[in-house]
């Protein structure tokens, strides 16, 4: 495997997507924890926020780790292994962002350079720049305006290069990174999702034996992908529990149930949809909601899962993002919205926590999803917040609210279905607003409620952008909603990308 110490870059994530993309596993770890060596065939350190020159900027031991595996320096890391070793990084007025060309003149032999074009665009983002290389460096690379881009050594595999090959606009980017994995740390692609499936079903049995284990479904791409997992691996000793909240989609607990009882889960559905209610009644604060969704979520599975005898296994859909996230360099990265951050457990229960998809991103679930036969209509789902249905109402969450909110909703997914709309966009969802305003309908006065439509694109719900839907579906949809659903007479679309705005409301 390949390790990437993360000094905090904003790019980290998208490093190991490229390794992982090239079908090399490799894992994340902040500077500060210890390096394990075991298996590990090369080391990639990131690019930071920090200037090397910073009295405060992050460190590791290099000396230990170029004298055990190969190294490839990006940005950050590359300038601190140029400074290390006795090279001068500065602050010139040679600041560097955006698009550069590579001249590789310097170094068409270099390994890292095989079968790259010469003259390719490069991604740069830095102020710093590295004015001499250290003595047991060679320049491989440069460009118009800075002399050492690249460079490696001339005694041992490390490699330093101040630009961002993991981002997309660098367009031999993956090709050197795949030159560092497969030439350099000499990596075979391995990783793959059939291979991921064999040895997590393998590891899941050994590690459960015959305990029996309960999973929290929600009709989502990761806990069913993570009920599949353990259901080939354990089969009827795990039993999985569907509670309907109330806060699903229009129809959503009936259908949902009926495709997992097609997958041949052992599902138990429970419907605690008035208690739920009951708990959020008078409650308009969004934080206080998700609290009071949360809580009474925890009620109904844990008294749920005590009817299951003998179970001692708890699974969950966390993914590699979620871990990532409350390990960062930062440190646990700030609960702008209080669920986001899923993991841990009620101290009153008292099960061992069984990941399977923890070292996973999301289109990596997908992947591994389709790899074990999970119908499409699963893995192309669009993510929907654990909450539900409940954090898009503003205002207070009744039955009645949530009655207009599903009608409304139903529609607008529908529509996109059926336009052939909805793979095109990643997330879309419709949000009640706490406003009443005055329409006419025929010769009458109407005084009601206002939906907004949204629908954004993204890759991982980190940043997102909103989807430019064609102007005649935005029509039909809005006509139908106001037509069909008594209650509503208002229809507005959210324009708004993240940032500065979220995907959801509340
Ligand atoms: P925001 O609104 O922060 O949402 O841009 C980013 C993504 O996270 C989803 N989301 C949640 N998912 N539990 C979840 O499982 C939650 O409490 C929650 N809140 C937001 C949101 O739907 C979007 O995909």
């Amino acid at each position: 495997k390949i390790l990437i110490i993360d000094f905090g870059s904003q790019y980290t994530q998208l490093i190991a997507r490229r390794v992982r993309e090239l079908e090399v596993y490799c894992e994340i770890v902040p500077y500060f924890k210890e390096i394990d060596y075991t298996d590990l065939l090369g080391i990639i350190l990131s690019g930071s926020p920090y200037s090397v020159n910073d009295t405060d900027a992050p460190k590791v031991h290099l000396e230990t780790i170029v004298e055990k595996v190969p190294v490839l320096g990006v940005c950050y890391g590359a300038q601190y292994l140029a400074k290390h070793y006795g090279g001068k990084v500065e602050n010139t007025d040679k600041r560097e962002y955006g698009r550069a060309i590579l001249d590789t003149t310097a170094g068409a032999e270099s390994v890292l350079f095989k079968d790259v074009l010469d003259n390719s665009q490069v991604w740069m983002s830095h102020g710093d720049t590295i004015t001499e290389l250290p003595p047991k460096a060679k320049r491989i690379a440069g460009s118009k305006d800075v002399m050492n881009v690249c460079f490696e050594w001339k005694d041992k595999p490390v490699y330093g290069i101040q630009f961002h090959p993991e981002v997309y606009h660098s367009t031999e980017g993956k090709k050197i990174l795949a030159n560092f994995l497969f030439d350099v740390c000499k990596c075979k692609p391995e990783w793959t999702s059939e291979a991921f499936a064999e040895e997590s079903e393998k590891q899941l049995r050994e590690k459960i034996g015959d305990d029996k284990v309960i999973l929290g479904l929600s009709g989502g791409v990761d806990s069913t992908v993570a009920a599949m997992l353990l259901h080939r691996a354990i089969g009827k000793n795990l039993t999985c529990i569907f509670v309907d909240n109330g806060l699903l989609r229009k129809d959503e607990f009936t259908t949902v149930l009926k495709d997992y009882e097609v997958l041949g889960l052992n599902v138990i559905g429970v419907d605690a949809s008035d208690e739920f209610l009951e708990n959020l009644k008078g409650i308009t604060e969004p934080e206080a909601k998700r609290k009071a969704i949360g809580n009474t979520f925890i009620d109904v599975f844990d008294r749920e899962a005590k009817k299951i005898e003998g179970a001692t296994w708890l699974a969950q859909g966390t993914i590699y993002p979620d871990v990532i996230e409350s390990q960062s360099v930062n440190g646990p990265s700030k609960t702008i919205k209080s669920h986001h951050n899923v993991g841990g457990l009620p101290d009153f229960m008292t099960l061992k926590v069984v990941e399977p998809l923890r070292i996973l991103f999301k289109d990596e679930v997908r992947r591994v999803g389709r790899s074990i036969g999970l119908p499409e209509n699963f893995i192309k789902r669009h993510p929907f917040p654990g909450p539900g249905l409940g954090i898009r109402i503003l205002g207070e969450v009744n039955a009645e609210n949530v009655r207009l909110l599903q009608e409304a909703d139903a529609i607008y997914i529908n529509g996109l279905i059926e336009e052939g709309l909805y793979d095109e966009v990643w997330q879309a969802g419709t949000i009640l607003l706490p406003v009443q305003s005055v329409g006419v309908m025929g010769d009458e006065r109407t005084y009601e409620k206002a939906v907004a439509l949204r629908a954004v694109t993204s890759t991982d719900g980190m940043t997102a952008d909103w989807c430019h839907l064609p102007y005649e579906f935005l029509a039909k949809v809005s006509n139908q909603i106001i037509n069909q659903v008594r209650g509503i007479n208002r229809v507005v679309y959210d324009i708004s990308s993240k940032p500065p705005a979220t995907i959801e409301w509340e």
